[in-house]
């Protein structure tokens, strides 16, 4: 193959804009696959059960076709991106696989927050940007106004823009022929011989029980075999190619991968932690310079899991390693405390991907568990030394440390919001509640005459977004607005460990790390929701919830008079041995805190897990 011929690009879409679909309708157009094995709604690229569930694409896939076109056959690479905000690295790694982009849009629903963000990207590494309206079978698509919000937003050509139905097929094989003729082939390598030296992106990975982990890669220089002893230039370890080929949809061997071709190599890697996207490879003995932008993925949520039954903790370790095995952005770390036993800190690179990872745990491995409060890296800056702390339990007391502690800050994100007009009032209300500043607003259509939706972005802790923002967005906007996010650093920030106490002893597993203006709110509710779940006991129990030595709220629940024993005396030994040895059982599936008996079902409704 001469470059000329191969073409590298991806789709980037808004959520449900139709992405899977279009890619089925290439694969098919091009006989890649037939159309039965595209059954409805099985998109082939999206292969997770819980992507199907949720009609959303969490992992990349990818896939090569061929076609002749303008009277050449073509080696065209989709490499399929992820949909979602928490995967921005991987958006921009599979871009960096690529020469174009095409920016898929519904016409019926316009630009949406996510289009904007993997716009920004796309533009951002120079690919060529194809702008393409989806859904013009529906009575509700209005391509023109799109194509002119499409100008207005990115300064986009309105006489670029094709026009598709991915789901009757028509305009699909105009895409095809404007892949070819509007992205430029891949960069001809310096040295076309085959031992030129080697050079390879590694943009993706995925597990394969039997040969391990699969990596997939772009050639950028030189050519890859079977028998090939490479090297990772960020890990230093050393593989031998066991088998190289193209994604055709599925893995099929060819000989060997040239400059400009994608394709996946196996070579015995054990761990998807030793797959590091961004990574070069290169072969051993050969000096070449890492690719540009290589950054390790940066976990921004954290939960504690732990297991319903204490001896399950061995399993749910076992289950969680498996489960990381096929998705290497999860952070691992073992945790233990007083309340729940032994757990796993885990850390992910945003809320939906927590989301994700948790339902998978649960379906896939039948897991019982409980999931603590999510929480954000806080930095505390001491006078010598930063701290990155993603347990609230370890947030320092900040009346004892007075002097000690010069501040603390937490991660803000650059927030973008498209809705209709109408929903104005309610999103700059949500907003605020939810601590943002810097609000600025812009209308989206302007002097079109359609119903007019505007875009507003502010600086909003991260903290804020991950527990019931989105929701909240979706009901105060009826389900219309759309909402993305992009890292903006650290802030300084008034803030302070919550603790919860039963009869003056904290429980550790439910500590938070809260803002000050929030903390009377907070304190309250959650009093008063253990209020509710608690048993009453023997004695009478306080619930507290503090921040630092003050006392924020507090409810008690009285005690409950239950000798339950006293009437089994004289002669019922029996009856009465018995009933203690029920007493017992149940008392195994109770955590204890100080004297006070905490059901495992308190923890489920405090922290709302199902
Ligand atoms: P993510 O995987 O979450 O990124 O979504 P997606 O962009 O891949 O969307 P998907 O292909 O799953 O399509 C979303 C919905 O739109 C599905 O119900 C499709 O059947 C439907 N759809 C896609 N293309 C068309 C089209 O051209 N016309 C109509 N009417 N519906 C379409």
């Amino acid at each position: 193959f001469s470059t000329d011929v191969i073409r590298n690009f991806s789709i980037i879409a808004h959520i449900d804009h139709g992405k899977s679909t279009l890619a089925d309708r290439l694969l098919e157009l091009t006989g890649t696959i037939d159309k039965k094995q595209s059954g409805k709604n099985e998109q082939v690229l999206d292969k997770l059960k819980v992507e199907r569930e949720r009609g959303i694409t969490v992992k990349a896939q990818t896939a090569s076709m061929f076609e002749e076109i303008n009277g050449k056959k073509h080696l065209l690479n989709l490499i399929d991106t992820p949909g979602h905000v928490d995967f921005a690295w991987e958006v921009s790694r599979s871009l960096a696989a690529c020469q174009g982009a095409i920016l898929l849009v519904d016409a019926s629903q316009g630009i949406q927050a996510q289009s904007i963000s993997v716009f920004h990207v796309a533009k951002d590494r120079g690919v060529k940007i194809i702008p393409v309206l989806n859904k013009i079978d529906l009575p509700a698509a209005q391509p023109e106004r799109i194509k002119a919000q499409l100008e207005s937003t990115f300064g986009i050509d309105p006489s670029e823009a094709l026009y598709i139905s991915a789901k009757t097929g028509e305009g699909v094989a105009d895409v095809l022929k404007a892949i070819v003729d509007r992205v430029p082939p891949p960069p001809e390598p310096q040295d076309i011989s085959t031992n030129a030296p080697l050079k390879a992106l590694l943009f993706d990975s995925f597990y394969d029980r039997y040969r391990g982990v699969i990596s997939l890669v772009s050639i950028q220089h030189g050519v890859l075999q079977k028998g090939d002893k490479i090297m990772s230039c960020h890990t230093r370890k050393k593989y031998e190619v066991m088998e190289v080929g193209i994604m055709y949809p599925e893995e099929t061997p060819t000989t060997a991968l040239y400059p400009g071709q994608v394709g996946y190599v196996a070579c015995n890697m054990k761990e998807s932690s030793e797959a590091h996207i961004g990574d070069t490879l290169h072969r051993v003995g050969e000096k070449v310079e890492p690719l540009a932008g290589f950054k390790p993925t940066k976990a921004m949520v954290f939960a504690g899991i732990f297991p319903v039954d204490a001896s399950d903790f061995l399993k749910l370790e076992q289950s969680i390693a498996r489960l990381t095995l096929t998705d290497r952005s999860v952070t691992v770390q073992r945790e233990s405390s007083s309340a729940l036993g032994q757990g796993c800190r885990l850390g992910f690179l945003g809320t939906l991907h927590m989301d994700v990872f948790r339902q998978r745990l649960e379906d896939e491995y039948d897991a019982n568990i409980i999931v603590t409060a999510p929480t954000v890296p806080y930095k505390v800056v001491y006078k010598d030394k930063e701290i990155i702390i993603s347990n609230p339990t370890d947030f320092p007391d900040m009346a004892d440390s007075i002097g000690k502690v010069k501040e603390v800050q937490e991660p803000i994100v650059k927030a973008s919001i498209i809705f209709p007009e109408e929903h104005f009032g309610e999103m700059m209300d949500l907003c605020y509640s939810h601590r943002a500043e810097d609000l600025n607003h812009t209308f989206l259509d302007a002097g079109t005459g359609a119903q007019t939706r505007i875009m507003l972005t502010c600086i909003i802790p991260l903290s804020e977004i991950v527990t019931d923002f989105f929701d909240q967005l979706k009901s105060r906007s009826s389900g219309f607005a759309s909402f993305d996010y992009e890292d903006a650093g650290y802030k300084q920030s008034d803030l302070a460990k919550m603790v919860f106490l039963l009869n003056s002893k904290p429980v550790d597993a439910l500590a938070l790390v809260v803002h000050r203006s929030q903390q009377d709110l907070i304190g309250r509710a959650w009093v008063k929701k253990l209020h509710g779940v608690l048993r009453r006991q023997l004695f009478e129990i306080s619930i507290q919830a503090a921040v630092g030595k003050k006392i924020i709220s507090r409810e008690t629940l009285s005690a409950v008079r239950a000798d339950v024993t006293a009437g089994l005396y004289g002669g019922h030994y029996e009856r009465k041995m018995k009933h203690l040895q029920n007493q017992k059982e149940s008392k195994k599936k109770m955590k204890m805190v100080g004297n006070v008996e905490l059901p495992q079902e308190a923890f489920f409704s405090i922290l709302g897990n199902k």
